[in-house]
């Protein structure tokens, strides 16, 4: 008999669904595997408001109605939505995004650090009265940690940025509830660990699977670069270490970020991965590696709902060890001149985990 795990049902504490005729493919795939997804807002043009939230939550669950997934997935997948932090954000937009109910952190990207990024904060000292109505509505602050600068190594960013940027934001702001999301390396792991319990980490999958070799060495391979890079091994292994340490600072945020295949594979390729699909049989690989499958479910299942303050969900997700093929690529933007295919992570590899 092969080996099964049962969980309780994940929730996806950063995930990237775009938009448009985009959900079609992203939406179904979520809401497979996830109750709860806590949805990037950089779309072009970014959820700035809560009414912006609302319309997309709306645009998020026509998709779901209209996918072939079953009544119960339909029932159970809840999108969880973030406001986009401009120069321009007030704290009354903050207010009204707490009163509002459906808005349930803030993302905070500098300005230039990644896709869709243009519109983010160019200057973080101006952002004081935001930070003050986050802490006084408990609204997370969700943060993309890594300084810009052109002069700074991509390989030094995330650290610099933790030294430079968040202490200070954490100093000035002690109550102010953080997610230092996608983590990438063992100065962040170390970051995090050292802080109060308000202070919290999501990691990817392929940070956990991947180093920069497999994005580097024999070739570029396009389908693992994402921002954050991709870091060295030891900092793969330290990620590794604190995701299966059982400690719930750290959860699962898979950073599934879809782009065409033709906009990867590009002289300028863009930068994300897509993993929403496989991303249970990806974490349980990872997990599994370290022989530590026992503690996948506190991280999957447990301790983002619980930093949020959120209950458990209550409905299971049983998986195999049994060989999963990865597709090589979905259909993408369906139905529109744009029709196209998105390449998975660890497209047409064999993974030992699969769903049940
Ligand atoms: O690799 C990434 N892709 N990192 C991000 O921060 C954004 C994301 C995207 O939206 O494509
Ligand atoms: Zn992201």
């Amino acid at each position: 008999m092969a080996q099964t795990i049962t969980l309780l049902q994940p929730d996806d504490w950063h995930i990237h669904l775009r938009d448009g005729a985009a959900l079609a493919t992203t939406v179904a795939h979520a809401a497979q595997s996830f109750n709860r997804v806590m949805c990037m807002p950089n779309l072009v043009p970014p959820v700035k408001t809560a009414s912006d939230a609302i319309a997309y939550r709306e645009r998020i669950m026509a998709a779901l109605q209209a996918s072939d997934l079953p009544q119960a997935r339909k029932e159970a997948f809840d999108p969880r939505m973030t406001l986009y932090l401009t120069d321009h954000t007030t704290a009354d937009d903050i207010a009204a995004a707490a009163r509002s109910g459906l808005v349930q952190a803030v993302k905070l990207y500098p300005a230039g650090a990644t896709t869709n990024s243009a519109d983010g904060v160019t200057d973080i000292n101006q952002c004081v009265d935001i930070f003050e109505a986050l802490e006084k509505y408990n609204l997370p602050l969700l943060i993309h940690g890594e300084v810009t600068a052109s002069h700074v190594d991509i390989f030094d960013r995330e650290k610099r940025f933790l030294e430079e940027v968040l202490s200070q934001i954490i100093a000035k702001f002690p109550e102010l509830k953080i997610v230092v999301e996608h983590i990438t390396t063992s100065d962040a792991a170390d970051f995090v660990l050292e802080q109060s319990n308000r202070v919290a980490a999501t990691i990817t999958p392929q940070h956990l699977l991947y180093n920069r070799n497999h994005l580097l060495v024999g070739g570029i391979k396009p389908h693992f670069y994402c921002l954050p890079i991709l870091k060295r091994e030891q900092h793969q292994k330290v990620l590794l270490d604190v995701a299966t340490s059982g400690n719930p600072k750290f959860f699962l945020g898979t950073d599934s970020a879809p782009h065409a295949t033709h906009a990867k594979e590009n002289a300028c390729g863009c930068a994300g991965c897509y993993s929403s699909s496989i991303a249970l049989p990806l974490y349980a690989t990872a997990f599994d590696s370290v022989g530590k499958i026992d503690k996948l479910e506190g991280f999957t299942s447990r301790f983002g709902a619980q930093f949020y303050g959120l209950p458990v969900n209550e409905s299971t997700i049983t998986l195999v060890k049994q060989p999963l093929l990865v597709p090589s690529h979905y259909s993408y933007l369906a139905g529109t001149a744009e029709q196209t295919t998105v390449t998975p992570l660890a497209a047409g590899e064999t993974l030992p985990w699969s769903f049940a």
